[in-house]
């Protein structure tokens, strides 16, 4: 019953979502992670091809069932992500990066299962490239919705990553809250978009989220 208006524009748009956490390999049997569930790029992905649109979901390791009319593509690290990501880039519409990307990686990665010592263990971590970032800067007419989840400062943040990856919006929330972002069903967002609207989702199903967020998407897609 959200998709109550006229979904036309949505016809054969080419939407691509990614979703989950990346894991970082450190060897054969351990990886750096985070705590990120999925649920929020799989309704996403989920809604947009009820509206018809073309989806490709470009997912992490999640434990979610593939949605409806989607089309997966499974990842592990980053660098995957970004591979695939922008091997999918050019034919592209919209560009929804919900997933929850390692900044960081172990440089080295073990080829056999690390043993213990008695001593503490050191792993030295490099910079993954920013994916979205990368995006913002090959960007040519697709819109581009970036995420932030964020423990302080909330606002101010969100509104820097707008400017530094050239997005079309930001969907920020509190990690601070609780019922909010990584694992739970429900989330509470705050689009900050980079003509300078702003749209507030109050707490909801995850379900709902994405809905109001494809609809300001759709109000874009109009426009251009
Ligand atoms: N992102 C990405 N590639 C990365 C890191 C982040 O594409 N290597 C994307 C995320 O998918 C998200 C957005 O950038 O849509 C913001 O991610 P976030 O972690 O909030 O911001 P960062 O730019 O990584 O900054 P920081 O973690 O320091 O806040
Ligand atoms: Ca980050």
């Amino acid at each position: 019953h959200f998709i109550s208006q006229n979904n036309q524009i949505w016809h054969g748009k080419k939407v691509l979502v990614t979703a989950g956490p990346t894991q970082e390999t450190i060897d054969p049997v351990r990886f750096f992670s985070n705590r990120s569930s999925g649920k929020m790029g799989y309704a996403i992905a989920e809604m947009a091809a009820a509206r018809g649109a073309e989806v490709t979901l470009v997912s992490g390791p999640v434990s979610l069932k593939e949605p409806h009319g989607v089309s997966v593509i499974p990842v592990r690290s980053a660098k995957d992500m970004f591979d695939v990501v922008h091997r999918e880039f050019a034919k592209m519409d919209v560009v929804i990066k919900a997933a929850a990307v390692a900044d960081y990686r172990p440089k080295e990665i073990y080829e056999q299962k690390m043993k213990k010592t008695n001593g503490d263990l050191h792993i030295e971590m490099e910079r993954t490239n920013d994916i979205l970032q990368s995006l913002g800067g090959k960007k040519t007419s697709q819109l581009l919705i970036g995420f932030a989840a964020e423990s302080e400062n909330i606002e101010e943040n969100a509104k820097k990553k707008i400017q530094k990856k050239n997005l079309d919006i930001i969907a920020a929330n509190s990690i601070a809250e609780k019922n909010v972002g990584f694992q739970v069903d429900t989330n509470e967002l705050n689009l900050y978009f980079s003509s300078g609207k702003e749209v507030a989702i109050p707490l909801t199903t995850k379900r709902e989220a994405a809905n109001l967020l494809l609809n300001e998407i759709k109000t874009l897609l109009e426009e251009r």
